[in-house]
């Protein structure tokens, strides 16, 4: 269809976060309203997970690149608590704590971490289906002052923020895309705007879609080295997955899923 509207917004955007030599800098970073890194959903459920391993699978590192492919099909048991702990830690986990930093496994765009995860859970050992927000580290915020400390050690846990089965209507909010329904978690990615607006501007709005993009790589390795199987999925209608999730989508919005489970035909070279 010829685009007879002289309309693009796609175009538009580019232009208005390109850094040029002779309009950036005098940006003045406010440290007093520099937003937390961290979500926490106070009072909800919070289900523990299992530390992560760092042991290598075997074959490692370049096995996994070599084998992963999307999945859309899924065989019908659940991922084990372990597998669902490894790949939250392999995407969004804590990896490096210094003074006043925690660093995660993905990089992020001036170590300001936008991404938000949830996991949509169907068919999880030992976890009830519903909707779950990962904690990535225990944050405490200081009493006096805008601080905050982090305890990554005792954190990474779920926090459940909804009891319902959510595989069906994600599915139906991701274009009818039946493998979303059939997978055992979907993960889902938003951003926080403010975390990376505070610092980027405008540019912001490039770097968290390169954020997600960073931890669904890893997401999708992670999941090829356990065996497992992701589709990554960027066609959705974003309010109605803002909805399932109880975000605004405009301080908070949907960037991306990932589909995960067990592929329904294990490929027969692996
Ligand atoms: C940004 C992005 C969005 C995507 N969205 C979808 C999607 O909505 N549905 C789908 O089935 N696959 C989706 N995919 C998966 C691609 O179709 C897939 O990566 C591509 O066909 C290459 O195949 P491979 O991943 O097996 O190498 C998406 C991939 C990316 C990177």
């Amino acid at each position: 269809m010829s685009d007879t509207t002289e309309n693009h917004p796609g175009r538009d955007f580019q232009a208005a976060t390109r850094y040029e030599r002779r309009t950036l800098g005098g940006h003045r970073l406010d440290w007093d309203r520099r937003p937390s890194s961290f979500k926490t959903y106070e009072g909800a459920t919070s289900v523990p997970l299992p530390p992560p391993s760092i042991e290598g699978p075997a074959g490692g590192l370049w096995e996994a690149i070599a084998r992963r492919r999307s999945v859309r099909s899924f065989a019908g048991e659940p991922l084990t608590l372990q597998e669902l702990s490894q790949l939250l830690w392999a995407s969004a986990g804590a990896t490096h704590i210094a003074p006043n930093h925690l660093y995660r496994a993905a990089p992020s765009a001036g170590g300001l971490y936008p991404i938000e995860t949830y996991v949509a859970v169907r068919a999880v050992d030992d976890l009830d289906a519903g909707i779950y927000h990962y904690r990535v580290a225990g944050v405490e915020r200081e009493a006096n002052g805008p601080g905050e400390r982090v305890f990554p050690a005792q954190g990474h846990a779920l926090e459940q923020i909804g009891t319902l089965d959510l595989s069906a209507p994600l599915a139906e909010a991701a274009l009818d895309q039946g493998m979303v329904a059939r997978a055992a978690a979907v993960f889902v990615w938003t951003a926080v705007y403010e975390r990376s607006r505070w610092k980027y501007r405008e540019r912001a709005y490039r770097y968290v879609y390169l954020d997600a993009g960073h931890m669904a790589a890893q997401l999708s390795l992670a999941a090829a080295a356990l065996g497992l199987g992701s589709c990554q999925i960027g066609a959705f209608y974003d309010s109605e997955v803002d909805t399932l999730l109880g975000v605004d989508g405009v301080d908070e919005g949907t960037v991306y899923l990932s589909a995960v489970g067990r592929p329904a035909h294990p490929r027969q070279d692996a």
